[in-house]
């Protein structure tokens, strides 16, 4: 069994706090070194880039060094997974050239249909047995072969059941290969090296923990993207809840360009930019409100079944936060807040985070909740 856990060289288990991840690199010398954060969706490229100060002996804060966004051509990347290979790296290598990011090492990121995140409850189990036991446990609750997945584990903590046994609990996630070694691949021929392929949701989770510190309640990430939204519900630093939802801001572009027969194109500049044309503002308001009120039943149907599992009251939680280039939507916040009888904020992922000079405050303040997974990204650290 040893030497079948040794086949997966590239796994290296949650060395970034309460987060775990896929490391694609083995150990090297020296100490952690920040990566270039790229969260590259199916709509967009987003970069970010921190550099790290020490401001005392004990504290240290983050700068933003290098932020932008490239929109990616239709069907680049369609469901998690890379179709044009050649478009993709044009794009990356286009919005490598114009920021000039200094990293070399780089982090991205997955979700969907490629990565399982389980949480699972095994008799009580050492740390240092947990990898030796692993692949058995993964093989009984990944719905792939086993060969063909990079699996990570992240040890939530114990618990004792009534017979007063204790019990582990653990984050477990597999993710395919192919398709991390794809994403891998992609960053590998612009020049950069893959450092670590994160997992969308935790990302997210890490950039929060960043701005937002550890408040004492349980609080739901929502991050509304083009295709697909990711949910995280994080309590104490450790994430409690993921789940993926195919609903995003394609579904308004669509619906849009079905309705008032113009093309996908037209009916995206019509979403973003709005009209003067009273009639056709009402239109779209119209349409839009429809599938809004569906996210707004999705994200309620995910909180609710995350409580149906779990008996501690206090861990339900108070406050939506969303993210993602949904969240730029005009009053969205207010929308889900009402639908949803919590509250609902815009997460701003840089709260905590200086501002270098010589980017505009204004231009970063427009785009800053559809930055989030990248900037959790732009956290990772390689040992380098
Ligand atoms: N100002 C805006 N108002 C409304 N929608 C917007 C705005 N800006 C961006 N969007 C929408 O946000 C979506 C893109 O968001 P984001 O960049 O988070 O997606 P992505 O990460 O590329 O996609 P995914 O994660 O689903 O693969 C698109 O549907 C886009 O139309
Ligand atoms: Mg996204």
């Amino acid at each position: 069994m040893n030497q079948k856990y040794k086949e997966y060289k590239y796994l290296s288990i949650s060395l970034n706090g309460a987060f775990m991840k896929i490391s694609l690199l083995d150990k090297i010398k020296k100490g952690p070194k920040l990566t270039l954060g790229l969260d590259i969706g199916s709509h967009s490229i987003k970069l970010v880039e921190l550099a790290k100060e020490k401001t005392s002996e004990e504290e240290s804060c983050y700068t933003i060094r290098k932020v932008g966004r490239i929109i990616l051509p239709e069907d680049t990347v369609v469901d998690g997974s890379i179709v044009v290979q050649d478009t993709l790296k044009d794009i990356l290598i286009t919005l490598i050239k114009n920021l000039k990011p200094k990293y070399r090492y780089a982090s991205t990121s997955i979700a969907g249909y490629s990565v399982i995140v389980k949480k699972i409850g095994v008799p009580f189990i050492e740390e240092k047995e947990i990898e030796e036991n692993l692949i058995i446990e993964a093989e009984n609750y990944v719905p792939f072969e086993i060969e063909d997945v990079y699996v990570d584990f992240h040890v939530i903590g114990t618990s004792s059941d009534e017979k007063e046994k204790l019990h582990s609990e653990i984050f477990l996630v597999a993710a395919k290969k192919e398709v991390v070694d794809e994403y891998a691949n992609v960053l590998q021929e612009v020049g950069l090296v893959p450092a670590v392929v994160d997992v969308d949701a935790f990302a997210l989770g890490n950039a929060f923990e960043v701005s937002y510190g550890d408040p004492d309640e349980a609080v739901v990430l929502v991050d509304i993207g083009a295709s697909k939204t990711n949910l995280n519900i994080v309590y104490h630093g450790t994430s409690l809840f993921t789940r993926d939802m195919a609903i995003g801001g394609n579904q308004l572009t669509e619906a849009i360009s079905d309705e008032l027969n113009i093309s996908n194109k037209d009916a995206e500049i019509l979403k973003i930019q709005g009209t003067k044309d009273q009639d056709v503002f009402n239109k779209v308001q119209n349409i839009c409100k429809d599938i809004i009120q569906m996210w707004a039943d999705e994200i309620k149907k995910a909180i609710d079944f995350y409580k149906k599992g779990n008996e501690d009251k206090e861990a339900y939680p108070q406050h939506v936060i969303i993210s993602g280039g949904c969240a730029l939507m005009n009053d969205l916040d207010k929308f889900l807040k009402k639908e949803l009888n919590i509250d609902v904020q815009q997460f701003n992922p840089w709260k905590t985070i200086k501002l270098d000079e010589h980017i505009n405050p204004d231009y970063l303040n427009s785009i800053a909740p559809q930055m989030v997974i990248a900037t959790g990204l732009a956290l990772r650290t390689v040992d380098s």
